[in-house]
């Protein structure tokens, strides 16, 4: 399954660790956010959107690039995102992958470190309990 990994990953380099271990896992192409255009993820079977989260959502440049797509006419995707706490803040993205008609088949959250102004929280995280999740998640998606 020819697939791609993109990621927005602004603070810690967390989401990009789970975009890279699902990549090795995988044999993805693995790329940022910044150097892709629409017409890129063409001839992909199964593409994953990565971001950290921003006040309860994906990152803004991630939104854009999907909001300025074509119809996808139901190429494959998956969702996965690192943030301060356990919850899911990927709803709204996956609602607007969804309107761009991607066939969302997959989700993987892990917590990722923060560090608002001198806290530091989930410190160590992505760890490599993290990654192996994102490994086997890839692993049984692409089976
Ligand atoms: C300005 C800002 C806002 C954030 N808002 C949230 C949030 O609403 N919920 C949450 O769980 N984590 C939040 N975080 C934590 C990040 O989502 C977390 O550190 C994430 O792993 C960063 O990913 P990155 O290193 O790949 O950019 C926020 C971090 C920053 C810097």
């Amino acid at each position: 399954m020819k697939t791609l990994i993109l990621y927005s990953s602004k603070h810690h380099g967390n989401t990009e660790k789970v975009a890279r271990a699902m990549g090795e896992e995988s044999g993805a192409a693995v790329r940022k956010l910044s150097d892709i255009r629409p017409e890129d993820l063409d001839g992909f079977d199964l593409v994953g959107f990565g971001s950290g989260i921003n006040g309860f959502d994906v990152y803004p440049d991630l939104t854009a690039l999907v909001s300025g797509m074509p119809d996808r006419k139901g190429q494959k995707a998956f969702v996965f995102s690192t943030c301060a706490s356990n919850k899911d803040f990927t709803g709204k993205f996956r609602t607007l992958l969804a309107e761009k008609r991607f066939d969302v088949v997959g989700e993987f959250h892990c917590k990722g470190l923060w560090t608002p102004l001198f806290f530091k929280i989930r410190t160590g995280h992505p760890d490599e309990q993290d990654l192996m999740n994102a490994r086997a998640f890839i692993r049984n998606l692409i089976q």
